[in-house]
């Protein structure tokens, strides 16, 4: 569990001025968020970030010193985001325990250590292909038996050659993709 208890102590002390201190350090990315108590933003700000308890605490708490796409770059499992909540309270984000168990908690939910992760199509099985990449079960086994026959892809080119897999799928997923 948490014990951020004490930042509630620290807010008695001027949190305003020390979040808005912060933010001109943190520089541009900083918006009208660094209100002490800002509203909750509205849903349809970052669609990237699906539906769910804790989503607006996230949005709000964790912008505050830079983009909240920082949060999109890798997934991770409960105890990582815990972790990484623990590495930002360190670096000055204020949020009562409640908060911040909301906000593992959606996180956790939303970005799962699946999510964003790369894979390499010349290690993968089909599920794992499939998952990833978002591919049918039978695009992924196509892309194992052209493999198996033909030997190592090397790059996305090779990956199009593969019969009855949807080309704008792989073109999606570029960026997961390891050779
Ligand atoms: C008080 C300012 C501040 C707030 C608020 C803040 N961060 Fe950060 N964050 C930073 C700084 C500074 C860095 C760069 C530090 C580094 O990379 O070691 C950073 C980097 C990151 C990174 C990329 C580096 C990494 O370790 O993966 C992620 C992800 C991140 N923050 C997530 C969050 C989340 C989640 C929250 C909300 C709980 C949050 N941040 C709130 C200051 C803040």
């Amino acid at each position: 569990m948490f014990a951020y208890s004490y930042l509630r102590a620290a807010k008695l002390v001027g949190i305003g001025l020390f979040v808005f201190s912060l933010s001109m350090l943190a520089g541009p990315a900083v918006s009208a968020s660094q209100d002490p108590a800002p509203k909750p933003q509205q849903s349809q700000d970052h669609p990237e970030f699906p539906a769910g308890d804790g989503r607006e605490t996230t949005l709000r708490v964790c912008s505050k010193c830079h983009s909240v796409n920082n949060l999109l770059a890798t997934g991770r499992d409960r105890q990582g985001w815990e972790d990484l909540i623990v590495k930002m309270v360190s670096l000055g984000t204020k949020g009562t325990d409640e908060e911040f168990t909301d906000i593992a908690g959606y996180l956790t939910a939303s970005f799962p250590p699946s999510f964003g992760a790369k894979i390499n199509v010349n290690k993968a099985e089909v599920k794992q292909l499939a998952m990833t990449l978002v591919l049918t079960s039978d695009e992924s086994k196509e892309i194992v038996k052209y493999r198996e026959k033909n030997g190592d892809y090397k790059s996305l080119d090779d990956l199009k050659k593969v019969p009855n897999v949807d080309a704008k799928k792989l073109e999606a997923k570029k960026d997961k993709l390891l050779f």
